[in-house]
């Protein structure tokens, strides 16, 4: 056979094949999101998510300490609170759960960079992301809930926030309010592309955030739209969003490719729970082999075009990496 061009010689073995490897999964672009809860002595593991926990202070900054053991730069924090109401006050109190977890977390570990969750849902006892009338989630007087939120979390010590509720306008309110109060310096990452999702359950078990009536297709995207994701992007980039999100990941690639290539800003995607939980599942059976299909699905991500992973096995693809090496 003539064949002039054979692309198995560059396969034959790991050195060539890791010689041209295009894409590769480091330590540094990790973000581990990481739950916080009220109470003392507390390590609650989330049922359908095996091996992450709902962290008591207390224990949270034990956690920590194997978050910097493992070289993970970055975690990413959502709160529990004691009590919600109709207007998630826990959200944007000085001595919010998240705002303690904060300050807590950069009084211990200076250098982990802490990036905080922006959104109502998990202090509402109505479960939406936004202020209810009349059984509409209410876009404007929402946005300056958001940044208040925002402003008391970057007064707690966090180094970045990341607004998720999907009103329109919220990246503008929060650039404005943390501005005018010194916290030019302060990025945002932005929820740009987030999609309503059925992936997001495990996560709304977790935080008690499903909502109690409804759903979130009025404020979260449509899963049939990639334009509309362009939009999207397009609106927070110029409202001041430095960072965006794509949301859930891995079913939407496709997403991760058209902003990247259209807006070439730092890009995170996030490797959602219910991708976590259908992963952990299949591996308790035996049906897959974990590490590989983690390592594969979050290469996926970066192949498209993600810098940052968010992901729940940010710890287990640590310590793999270092086994390697
Ligand atoms: C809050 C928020 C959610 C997630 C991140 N921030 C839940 C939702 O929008 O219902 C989902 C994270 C996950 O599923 O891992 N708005
Ligand atoms: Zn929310």
């Amino acid at each position: 056979m003539e064949l002039k061009r054979r692309p198995r010689r560059l396969r034959a073995n790991e050195t060539i094949r890791s010689m041209v490897r295009e894409n590769h999964i480091r330590i540094e672009n990790l973000i581990y999101p990481m739950f916080v809860m009220p109470g003392e002595k507390k390590k609650m593991e989330i049922s359908s998510m095996p091996g992450v926990y709902n962290y008591s202070l207390d224990e949270f900054i034990v956690a920590l300490h194997e978050v910097i053991e493992l070289g993970v730069p970055a975690v990413l924090l959502f709160g529990i609170p004691e009590s919600k109401d109709s207007v998630g006050s826990g959200a944007y109190h000085e001595h919010g759960i998240v705002q303690q977890a904060a300050r807590l977390a950069k009084q211990h570990y200076p250098n982990l960079y802490v990036i905080t969750d922006v959104c109502l849902c998990e202090y509402t006892d109505h479960g939406h992301c936004g202020l209810i009338e009349n059984g509409q989630v209410l876009n404007d007087p929402t946005l300056d809930l958001l940044a208040k939120t925002a402003l008391s979390q970057v007064r707690a010590g966090a180094d970045m926030v990341a607004p998720s509720d999907m009103m329109d306008g919220r990246v503008a309110a929060i650039r404005e309010l943390l501005d005018k109060e010194g916290f030019s310096h302060i990025p945002i990452m932005a929820y740009s592309a987030k999609f309503a999702s059925g992936f997001y359950g495990p996560f709304r078990e977790a935080a008690g955030s499903t909502p109690q009536f409804g759903d979130r297709r009025t404020y979260q995207m449509d899963s049939a739209n990639g334009n509309e994701a362009m939009l999207e992007t397009d609106l927070d980039i110029e409202e001041g969003a430095d960072m965006i999100i794509v949301k859930p990941a891995l079913s939407y690639g496709d997403i991760i490719y058209r902003t990247k290539e259209k807006y070439g800003v730092p890009l995170a995607a996030y490797n959602v729970s219910g991708e976590y939980a259908m992963v952990k599942a299949a591996a308790a059976n035996g049906w897959i082999d974990e590490k590989r299909i983690v390592l594969e699905a979050l290469l996926s991500m970066k192949r498209a075009g993600a810098d940052l992973l968010i992901t729940y096995h940010a710890l287990d693809v640590a310590r793999w990496l270092r086994e390697e090496r």
